[in-house]
């Protein structure tokens, strides 16, 4: 896969630029970006009306033997019967999911950057439309992912369209994950399931920012206390010395650690590459709503190990960083997009922020390119393709996923901002 991706990159590029003469600059790959999720979108906010569910991928299936080959395991130590196999028909369709599933803030959110981005009316109506779809989120406590699921919804509706409900809404939900903090282990506790004592995974820094846009809301410090403990937590005992993180930490009841493993990583020692994503964007929020250079050194270090890192020419990471390299290696265009939204910001706090920046542009580029931009109609309505769900559980494997869209229409927005860019400047 990872020629024919090259290839196809290299094909767009030269289309793109001989097609823009009115700038100095060629700004038309931002446009297609725009214009192809403008279409996506309302397609499938049509297609699925009515259905009380969000689009979240494409079913894939999956092989034994391929799998055994990225883990590098052998199949008696991994067995099939571990994992949930989608009906044969089911493959290829569009996934759906209910409201409480953590991705279910991503389409709204998507629909909320996109009309934000291009003035489309009709997508801000879609937008209020499945926004409102998630109220009862409000009263729901059994995950972390709170602030994926009501942040990039509700907060994006309180940016564009801002009342009263999405304020009750906002307070409600960071009032369940903060019920979630425990005192004595100073984390929030991210999941309900399994038989970890009290698990804390690296993703869960993603939901601070919702505590961190109620803390202001309400001028209530406890939102922050809550955020800044489980941040610190998280870089006492989720790093290595690299700076590379565990997916999972469990603690014991008195705070020390009772096990780090992966969940959907290909090892307990291996680089996961979207918990790496992950850990980028915490920090640079971190740094940004509290001003501590802690967090900002600690951005900086992650965003220098995952240059160094990811060696693929594109940019685009290989699912796991200690994935076996080939050509059939799957990507996680998810990673790059949260990578690229993470690193255009953290450009602007750190006096060699250009690197930082020509990075993101580079991901940024390959992500609008045909290698992963959808054709219009096609991809099952998502906007980006190939992107690596949880391979270790034969799960959206080189696939769509809702949160790969909703990172790259942040990051292309952040770009936007930063270089002054409106969209009838563009082409
Ligand atoms: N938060 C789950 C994931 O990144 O797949």
């Amino acid at each position: 896969m990872r020629k024919k991706l090259g290839l196809i990159a290299s094909i767009a590029v030269v289309a793109f630029s001989s097609c823009n003469t009115h700038s100095s600059e060629d700004y038309s790959w931002i446009k297609k970006g725009i214009d192809v999720a403008s279409h996506q979108l309302m397609l499938t906010a049509v297609e699925i009306d009515g259905q009380q569910q969000l689009p979240r991928s494409i079913w894939t299936g999956y092989d034994m033997n391929f799998l055994c080959e990225q883990l590098e395991r052998d199949s008696l130590t991994f067995k099939d019967s571990l994992r949930v196999r989608p009906l044969s028909n089911k493959i290829g369709q569009r996934r759906l999911c209910g409201i409480y599933d953590w991705t279910s803030g991503f389409f709204p959110g998507s629909l909320w950057y996109t009309y934000e981005l291009s003035g489309n009316e009709a997508l801000k109506e879609q937008a209020i439309k499945y926004t409102n779809l998630l109220n009862p989120v409000r009263s729901y406590t059994g995950t972390h992912d709170l602030g994926f699921m009501i942040n990039c919804s509700y907060g994006n509706a309180l940016r564009l369209a801002p009342n009263d409900t999405i304020n009750a809404v906002m307070i409600e939900t960071a009032d369940n994950l903060c019920g979630r903090f425990d005192n004595s282990i100073n984390a929030i506790r991210s999941w309900d399931f399994g038989t970890w004592n009290f698990p804390v995974i690296i993703d869960n820094m993603m939901n601070l920012d919702l505590l961190f846009t109620v803390g202001k809301m309400t001028n209530n410090p406890k939102y922050m206390d809550v955020s800044v403990r489980h941040a610190d937590k998280t870089i006492d005992h989720h790093f290595r010395p690299d700076y590379t993180c565990w997916h999972v930490v469990s603690y014991n009841n008195d705070g020390t650690v009772e096990r780090k493993q992966t969940h959907q990583g290909k090892n307990d020692d291996s680089s996961w590459a979207r918990g790496q994503a992950w850990a980028v964007y915490g920090y640079v929020s971190c740094f940004r709503e509290t001003g501590n250079q802690k967090y900002l050194d600690f951005a900086v270090n992650i965003a220098d190990m995952i240059m160094a890192r990811v060696q693929t020419e594109d940019g685009i990471p290989l699912w796991d960083y200690d994935a076996p390299a080939g050509d059939e290696t799957p990507r996680d265009a998810s990673a790059a997009s949260v990578t690229a939204s993470a690193l255009i910001e953290m450009s602007t706090m750190v006096k060699d922020g250009d690197k930082y920046l020509a990075y993101a542009e580079k991901l940024l580029k390959s992500l609008s390119s045909d290698a992963y931009l959808a054709q219009p109609g096609e991809n099952q309505g998502y906007i980006l393709m190939h992107s690596t769900g949880s391979l270790p559980n034969g799960s959206e494997i080189d696939t769509p996923l809702n949160y790969a869209d909703y990172y790259y229409m942040e990051a292309l927005k952040r770009y936007m901002d930063l270089k002054g860019l409106t969209y009838n400047q563009l082409s």
